[in-house]
């Protein structure tokens, strides 16, 4: 079971310059401890926002797993021409990703939480992290209802603080971006 999931149809709404002002991707990503060679996996990576900054970020020597659940948004970032150290990696049902446990330095998880059941999904995130990697969550305010998905289906901070602790995860930081955003960033508990 999965809630509603964002079309690929329509991807450029994950990609406005309004977007890119207010959450600048490389900015952010370093922001909160991305560096080159770490690892990364991006789940739910859409048209590569994040993907494509972290890609870089991280450098050719290092992988960047591109994980989505939809074919047609893993088309869109392919032809996007990532940069070669990009892994594309698509999971059928979202809560299996074929990537190594114990295997990755950071996770990204922008605007997918509420997608999804967050307590399967994000065992499954905590798989694959290494035992220092850093989870850097990314999601929608409730307050905030221009555009983003309807606001019974935003998680508030302190519910995806709540999840994560039933996921033997634990928030180390949690910070309001901007209007729109907030960011939690996580460690295995
Ligand atoms: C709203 S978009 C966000 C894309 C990107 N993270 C961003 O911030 O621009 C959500 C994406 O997550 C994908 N998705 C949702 N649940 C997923 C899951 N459990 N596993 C993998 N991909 C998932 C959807 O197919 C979609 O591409």
């Amino acid at each position: 079971m999965h809630r509603h999931r964002f079309e690929a149809k329509h991807h450029k709404r994950l990609d406005s310059a309004y977007r890119r002002r207010i959450l600048p991707p490389s900015t952010t990503l370093k922001r909160f401890g991305l560096k080159r060679e770490m690892t990364v996996a991006d789940i739910g990576s859409g048209s590569g926002y994040f993907l494509i900054p972290a890609a870089r970020i991280v450098g050719k020597g290092a992988v960047a797993y591109a994980v989505d659940a939809s074919k047609d948004m893993l088309a869109v970032l392919g032809k996007r021409n990532p940069p070669s150290n990009v892994v594309l990696v698509h999971t059928t049902d979202g809560y299996g990703f074929e990537i190594e446990s114990n295997s990755v330095d950071y996770v990204i998880a922008s605007a997918i939480l509420h997608e999804n059941e967050p307590v399967r999904f994000l065992k499954e995130i905590r798989r694959i992290m290494k035992p220092k990697a850093t989870l850097l969550i990314i999601d929608w305010r409730k307050e905030s209802l221009r555009y983003g998905p309807p606001i019974e289906e935003r998680l508030t901070p302190a519910e995806v603080k709540a999840f994560l602790a039933k996921s033997r995860l634990k928030a180390t930081k949690a910070v309001i971006l901007n209007p729109r955003y907030y960011a939690i960033v996580a460690k295995k508990a």
